[in-house]
């Protein structure tokens, strides 16, 4: 076999023993406590982009200069958050969701991100209307929040 050749095998060989090896890392990453920490993760994400603009909402700070950024940021972030409860993800130590998010209340729980993508959509049109309209669509946001927590979100 020309040396090349050799490389080649070997080079292939050890590939397969890295993809191998990397195989249980990757299966690591989606333990229960990761996945609770990836969904709190996405929770504070939309709570450090939504804030500031209730805040002003709410005459308690200026508008922040990025806020139609902020509020689609919100959008992705409602899209992305099924993500954090994902299949595998209904028993979680330390947890603040209830079990009928994945159960009886399951289509429920996905409407609520769908309304949240929805409002956060229309923040991002009342910011370029300007601070009446703004004013007008966070309590429709945050009523996304609040009613998805009243009902599937642990006291
Ligand atoms: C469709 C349901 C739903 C919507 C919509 C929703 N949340 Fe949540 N949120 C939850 C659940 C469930 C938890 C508990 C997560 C867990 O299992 O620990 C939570 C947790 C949180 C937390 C705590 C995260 C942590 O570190 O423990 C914050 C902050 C939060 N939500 C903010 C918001 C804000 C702000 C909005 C609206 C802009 C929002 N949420 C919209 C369901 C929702």
């Amino acid at each position: 076999m020309r040396l090349i050749a050799k490389i080649a095998v070997v080079a292939s060989a050890l590939s397969v023993f890295v993809l191998a090896s990397a195989a249980p890392v990757l299966a690591q990453a989606a333990k229960p406590e990761e996945l609770l920490k990836l969904r709190q993760g996405l929770m504070q994400a939309v709570k450090s982009q939504f804030g500031p603009i209730a805040a002003f909402a709410q005459g308690k700070g200026d508008l922040p200069a990025d806020a139609a950024q902020r509020a689609l940021n919100l959008e992705m972030l409602a899209r992305l958050a099924p993500i954090g409860w994902a299949k595998g993800t209904e028993v979680l130590p330390n947890a603040n969701t209830k079990p009928e998010a994945f159960a009886a209340k399951s289509a429920q729980f996905m409407d609520g991100w769908k309304a949240m993508a929805v409002e956060s959509a229309k923040l991002a049109e009342a910011v370029k209307a300007g601070p009446d309209a703004i004013k007008a669509q966070v309590p429709a946001v945050g009523k996304t929040c609040k009613s998805c927590h009243d009902d599937l979100r642990k006291e």
